[in-house]
């Protein structure tokens, strides 16, 4: 069976991309955004998950006004990079999950979670900067990344309880599914910051940090909170925080704190970033699963898994909605 061993939160701030494309990671501004990350990276290589599912908002790289689904779910084999302004950022491919992207989406439709199932889709900085936050910068990520993206940039989006709820319905959905898969939820976006109007610059530490403790310890007051609310303490875009209640919503209702960084700021934003470890699954104290040589199965096992997989996703085969 497959379950959700931890949620990762971050923020997404597309400067962030551009400072460890354009090498300055180590210029002392940044130095400061990127040493908070440290940990998080020696986190995930020992998390060593075989799946990730991210959700993020797109920047317009996608979606254009004229088509932007509430949620979208990532059901392709690849999802190469895009972006807005700078353009495509050099980094690798993502390669999706058909699998489990297909389980998913049947079981949260089935569910009555209405979700739009996307079959071709470029992802950008949303997804892509918090990949090398938790990861660095390797050649190929290191795991198969299923996308859902979540309209947060024009009115109206989901409220966090929607968002909450769907996150419980992606941890039903995963652990109906039949393959031994480790799987690590990434909420991104936020913190506080307003890009644009009389507001621009705007940075609410104290709101943030609220947050972050109530996304740990008590979600259920999250979860009620009103857009207006995030508006007006967080800033227009703070709205993106609604997307990390996905990420609790598919996590256990008690659970460890395992790392926090917060720190202001990186370009125009607040960067707030947390580790929670389900207690349930075993996700604190688990092993990274390892092969009897003592390293992660290489691809090729995993691959001679792939048949059954197959069959899986052939009966869950939902239709394309945008091609
Ligand atoms: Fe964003």
């Amino acid at each position: 069976m497959a379950r959700i061993i931890a949620g990762v939160a971050s923020s997404h701030v597309p400067a962030i991309g551009a400072a460890i494309d354009n090498h300055r990671t180590d210029e002392p501004y940044w130095k400061r955004v990127f040493s908070g990350f440290e940990k998080s990276k020696e986190w995930m290589a020992k998390a060593n998950p075989d799946v990730c599912i991210a959700v993020y908002n797109d920047h317009a790289s996608a979606f254009s006004v004229e088509f932007v689904p509430t949620f979208a779910l990532g059901c392709a084999a690849e999802f190469p990079p895009a972006d807005e302004g700078w353009g495509p950022r050099p980094v690798p491919v993502v390669k999706g999950h058909t699998e489990l992207a297909a389980h998913i989406a049947q079981s949260v439709i089935l569910d009555e979670f209405d979700l739009t199932v996307v079959n071709k889709m470029e992802v950008d900085h949303g997804l892509t900067v918090p990949l090398n936050l938790m990861f660095g910068s390797p050649k190929e990520w290191p795991c198969p990344v299923i996308p859902l993206a979540v309209n947060v940039v024009l009115y109206p989006p989901p409220t966090g309880h929607r968002c909450y709820m769907l996150g419980r319905a992606i941890r039903k959905a995963v652990q109906s599914y039949p393959e031994d898969l480790r799987v690590v939820m990434f909420g991104t976006g936020g913190m506080s910051h307003q890009i644009s109007g009389p507001r621009a610059g705007l940075i609410n530490s104290k709101f943030d940090k609220a947050f972050l403790d109530n996304l740990s310890k008590d979600p259920q007051k999250l979860v009620r909170m009103p857009h207006v609310e995030y508006m007006r303490e967080a800033g227009a875009e703070g709205i993106e925080m609604v997307m990390w209640l996905v990420m609790r919503g598919a996590l256990d209702d008690k659970v460890d704190e395992v790392y926090r960084y917060y720190t202001v700021p990186a370009s125009n934003t607040a960067v707030g970033h947390i580790i929670l470890e389900n207690r349930a699954r075993g996700g604190k104290s688990a092993p990274a699963r390892k092969s009897p040589a003592g390293k992660r199965k290489p691809a090729a096992a995993r691959k001679a898994r792939a048949p059954a997989r197959r069959a899986a996703a052939a009966r869950a085969k939902v239709a394309t909605v945008r091609n």
